[in-house]
């Protein structure tokens, strides 16, 4: 099943990361919401996208710099600044959104988080709806460590030889290259390799367009509406 991915939500129009933002996702027409897990200070898990506080809140430091009670005083703020909402701890996205029918891109941020992602996925049942991605591939291999019974995607541009090779031993189940580099001949062979193929870093509707028709299974867009209205005239 083609899967089109809320990008950290519907991050085009509302503030990355927040309810409102997978809820105007989910009401365009996605059947998936992508989002990245970090830790605050005092060790709970929270949904959060870059490195530092600044370019979504305006405020200094990082996510692990303070503790929850402290982050959910802050505004995220969308691209036009016109909405603004909170940052939002991963049990209560898994408390929203897991008696739903879709289906999750995870994505571990920082290290050490592996163990405890893994049990609350488990605590809502979440094992058959969701792949726990990475641009480390060592967080990944820590998931198939823990439960190898969780689907896991790598995050990377293309991946050579090398990396394909990684991803075999640790049976990962999902190839995730950059968009712009998804050309026919190297769909055909991940698919050949048995590896679902999930883009990434969709720019805009060209490219978004270009790489459906090369039959990707799925992409990360931060416009599903307009995936989904592409989707309709194909
Ligand atoms: O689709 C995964 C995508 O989210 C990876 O890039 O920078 O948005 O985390 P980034
Ligand atoms: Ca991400």
């Amino acid at each position: 099943m083609f899967i089109n991915y809320a990008h950290r939500g519907a991050s085009e129009y509302r503030p990355e990361n927040t309810m409102s933002s997978f809820q105007l996702g989910i009401k365009m027409g996605a059947n998936g919401i992508e989002t990245d897990i970090r830790r605050s200070r005092d060790g709970l898990l929270v949904l959060f996208h870059d490195d530092t506080l600044k370019r979504v809140t305006g405020e200094s430091g990082s996510v692990s710099d303070y503790t929850y009670a402290e982050l959910s005083k802050f505004n995220v703020y969308d691209k036009s600044g016109k909405y603004t909402d909170k940052i939002v701890l991963f049990e209560d996205f898994l408390k929203a959104f897991s008696p739903t029918k879709l289906y999750f891109a995870i994505e571990l941020k920082e290290k050490n988080c592996e163990e405890e992602v893994l049990d609350l996925l488990e605590k809502y049942n979440m094992r058959e709806k969701c792949t726990i991605t990475s641009f480390c591939f060592e967080y990944i291999k820590n998931i198939k460590k823990l439960d190898c019974r969780y689907k896991t995607g790598f995050l990377c541009d293309a991946p050579d030889e090398e990396k394909i090779s990684d991803m075999k031993s640790i049976a990962c189940e999902e190839v995730c290259p950059k968009a712009d580099l998804i050309n026919k001949e190297n769909v055909a062979l991940w698919h050949g390799y048995g590896f679902n193929v999930r883009a990434w870093g969709v720019a805009d509707t060209n490219l978004m367009e270009r790489i459906y028709d090369l039959g990707v299974d799925g992409m990360t867009v931060n416009f599903p509406d307009r995936l989904e209205e592409y989707k309709k005239q194909r």
